[in-house]
């Protein structure tokens, strides 16, 4: 993949594709969480200070993401905050205005244009419908407008690398192409994980998401990737349903009603094929009378929710963490977000900020329940991106890579 470097900066007419896709507050309609801008900042930075004429293009929301389907002002207002310097905004996403304004810029000068998603070609829904190829996306309203204006079109937008979108594969076909910072240090970091992580290399997948953690596991224990899986959450309950372990009631009523019963055939098969290699809670908790009751494994049933793993728990995998030299963790441990459940989570996240792991995060809610108990500052990589790590990990191919020439197309990995 070209680098920034390798790019002549001055005079170019560059056009940017950057995730900045952020969390919207239902009720303010503001921003809520700026790290997605954050950490887009050193390429934007790079080129303007190269002396190009940037063009920046983004989403945000999509149609089953409707509330946070918004415009892309208030985004640029915070970047221009954020970089000291004027970042313009049009509302207009390839039309005859953003076009001209784009015509306008000057050497240093930064543009944003709205929402890429305000255009059918970009939402997925239309991806899913209308299987294109990025060839045919050469003939898209977006990439016949925007193309002719650019002299080199940079990607830096991994966390919607999963999306075979125009903005993401296609101008690729057409202009000269380079990946930015923020995408050379998420391949960097997740390649780390997965191709060659320090041994022992541990993976603690938890949380409620347990699509994302089976999409996973396949992988990751199969091609050996990861040494040990720790299981917690709600991961952690299927795989002690797989060896037979009756949880009650609460807990398997929760889980059937959310149809995440399937997953305990595939749990087993794991369990029979790599039976040295998952480990599963020795206890967990419940909340009982208002308090908060730690459980061994061996007295289970209980007819109460189990909300966290127990002490012992805890105890092991605190040493596992702490003894490894890779850690990857997806999902909390518990009901973080109230007290009474936070202890699990609270003790994993303590671990990986104090072990001498090469550590590496990602995904919305893992990032959020990290923040709340750590310094995220204490991992070693904070990955930008939630569906597009998932697929990396799992080794899906990603439209974004195999377009930038750094993955596997379908069928060849
Ligand atoms: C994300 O938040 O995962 C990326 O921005 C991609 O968004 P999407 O899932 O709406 O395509």
């Amino acid at each position: 993949m070209r680098t920034l470097e390798e790019l002549d900066l001055i005079g170019t007419r560059v056009l940017l594709r950057v995730d900045i896709n952020s969390p919207i507050d239902p009720t303010t309609g503001l921003i809520a969480d700026e790290t997605r801008l954050d950490k887009s900042l050193p390429t934007i930075r790079d080129l303007a200070e190269g002396g190009a004429r940037v063009t920046i293009i983004a989403h945000q929301g999509d149609t089953l993401d409707y509330h946070n389907l918004v415009t892309l002002r208030e985004h640029a207002a915070k970047l221009s905050d954020k970089l000291g310097r004027p970042v313009g905004f049009i509302d207009d996403v390839a039309g005859p205005a953003a076009r001209e304004r784009i015509d306008g810029l000057g050497d240093g000068d930064i543009l944003l244009l709205d929402n890429l998603r305000f255009l059918t070609e970009e939402v997925s829904t239309f991806e899913s419908a209308v299987k294109l190829t990025p060839a045919e996306m050469t003939e898209t309203y977006l990439v016949r407008n925007l193309a002719p204006l650019f002299d080199v079109y940079v990607n830096d937008a991994f966390a919607a690398a999963h999306r075979n979108a125009p903005s993401m594969v296609a101008f690729q076909e057409v202009l000269p192409t380079a990946g930015g910072r923020l995408l050379a240090a998420e391949v960097a970091a997740l390649s780390s994980v997965a191709d060659e992580p320090s041994r022992p290399c541990r993976f603690v997948l938890g949380g409620l998401k347990i699509s994302d953690a089976f999409s996973m596991l396949r992988r990751v224990l199969s091609e050996g990737i990861a040494d040990e899986v720790l299981t917690t959450g709600v991961v952690g309950q299927v795989f002690l349903l797989a060896s037979g372990v009756h949880l009650g009631e609460g807990s398997e009523r929760f889980i059937a009603d959310r149809s995440l019963d399937m997953f305990v055939p595939e749990a087993a098969e794991h369990l029979e094929t790599f039976p040295d290699r998952i480990r599963l809670p020795l206890d967990v908790a419940v909340e009982r009378d208002g308090k908060r009751i730690d459980i061994c494994v061996d007295d289970l049933p209980v007819p109460e929710p189990i909300i966290d793993i127990g002490p012992a728990t805890m105890a092991e995998y605190e040493d596992a963490i702490a003894t490894a030299a890779t850690v990857f963790v997806n999902g909390p441990a518990g009901v973080y977000e109230r007290d009474i459940g936070a202890a699990g989570t609270r003790s994993l996240w303590g671990a990986v900020a104090a072990s001498p792991a090469t550590s590496v995060i990602g995904g919305g809610d893992t990032v959020s329940s990290a923040g709340r108990f750590i310094d995220t500052e204490q991992i070693d990589f904070v990955s930008t991106g939630g569906g597009a790590l998932i697929r990396y990990l799992s080794g899906e191919p990603l439209p974004l890579l195999v377009a930038m020439g750094i993955g596997p197309a379908d069928g060849e990995g």
